[in-house]
């Protein structure tokens, strides 16, 4: 070993620079910037940011009832990301670059580090535990649900809306409804027209009947908490023409069970005529640095979980042997490999 190669801050192979810097400083600070894109709106912060273009910090906290050095230690990490600047006064801070793109996309980060943080957690006894480990998983149905209600909102809606003006329906039921926001705007965008949600997480139908209960719409709506694989007929289904699943379809697979369920909807649901069906599909892409938000920490969470993602063939091929006919694809932008069949009788 040269003198060279024993000086301070050297480390074998990886010449002058400092230990612990470059990528793995980088993924590091992500995953702390990623945490603070969640704390800082669960707290209102992004909300307050975006509505007033700035933060007064001691004045946000005290309002708040936080407690300053956490609300400035979240600054700082989203610092990092260039999502805020902090003014030189250290009492100011404003949208970074990053802001606006971050803010659109925070359903995501809620979704992977608030629904599925605990899974993400233990993924060490899960991969050790086989099914032992797989019976330990928890979740957060509340948490997800107000992740995908978020990204939904802006990124899945419009297109469903435009899809629900060319269908003909007076009974909607959304299966997997989760915190039930995708549910009561079909409800409201059709005049006179009813719901039901179903949900397997009684977390999920909590937050529904609150959501419900805002809308005004607990005369028109009913949840069920119920798992949508194993439905039968029951008196609120049987006037439902429309059912609508979003983000949760992959739920439905190995392809045997996907047959069955899709194939019983039209005993469960006798007047049922139309199916929105919109997910995420396998994206079969290679790990690299354009892939986009979501798509790896999809399929790592589905993967920990035991669960099947089907790809979009194999998702089109299921459709005919299960008494339906694909009438349209519609694509969304957000999540990525994201699509809404539209489904029909095939006679
Ligand atoms: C990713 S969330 C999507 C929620 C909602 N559809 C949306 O678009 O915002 C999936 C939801 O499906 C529910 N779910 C999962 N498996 C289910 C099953 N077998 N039966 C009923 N609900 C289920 C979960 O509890 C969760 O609320």
């Amino acid at each position: 070993m040269t003198t060279a190669d024993r000086s301070p801050g050297r480390h074998p192979g990886v010449g002058r620079v400092r230990p612990g810097s470059g990528p793995p400083a980088r993924l590091f600070n992500s995953a702390v910037a990623s945490y603070a894109v969640v704390t800082a709106w669960e707290v209102g912060l992004l909300d307050e940011m975006r509505a007033s273009g700035r933060l007064d910090i001691p004045r946000f906290a005290r309002e708040h009832d936080l407690h300053e050095p956490s609300v400035r230690a979240v600054l700082q990490a989203l610092e990092w990301a260039e999502v805020v600047r902090v003014t030189d006064d250290a009492d100011e801070a404003k949208p970074g670059d990053a802001f606006a793109e971050v803010y659109a996309t925070k359903g995501f980060f809620g979704w992977l580090l608030g629904g599925c943080g605990e899974l993400l957690r233990t993924g060490g006894t899960v991969a050790r535990g086989g099914s032992q480990g797989r019976a330990r998983i928890r979740r957060d149905a509340g948490r997800i649900g107000t992740g995908t209600a978020d990204f939904g909102r802006q990124f899945i809606d419009p297109v469903l809306h435009r899809m629900l003006e060319e269908i003909d329906y007076t009974c909607v039921v959304d299966l997997g409804c989760g915190n039930g926001d995708r549910l009561v705007s079909a409800v409201l965008a059709r005049p006179g027209s009813r719901g039901v949600g179903v949900d397997i997480a009684p977390d999920a139908i909590e937050a529904a009947r609150r959501r419900v209960a805002e809308a005004g719409l607990l005369d028109r709506v009913a949840l069920v908490e119920a798992d949508a694989r194993r439905l039968e007929p029951r008196p609120e289904f049987a006037d439902v023409d429309l059912a609508t699943c979003f983000l949760m379809g992959h739920d439905f697979w190995p392809r045997e069970d996907c047959v069955a369920v899709l194939a019983g909807l039209r005993t469960v649901f006798p007047r049922l005529r139309d199916v929105a069906l919109g997910d995420t599909y396998r994206s079969g892409e290679a790990p690299g640095p354009e892939l986009p938000i979501l798509t790896l920490g999809f399929e790592y969470v589905h993967a920990l979980m035991g669960r099947y993602v089907p790809s979009l063939d194999e998702w089109r091929d299921v459709f005919p042997d299960s008494g339906w006919r694909c009438h349209a694809e519609h694509d969304v932008t957000l999540p990525p490999n994201t699509k809404i069949f539209h489904l029909v009788p095939a006679c």
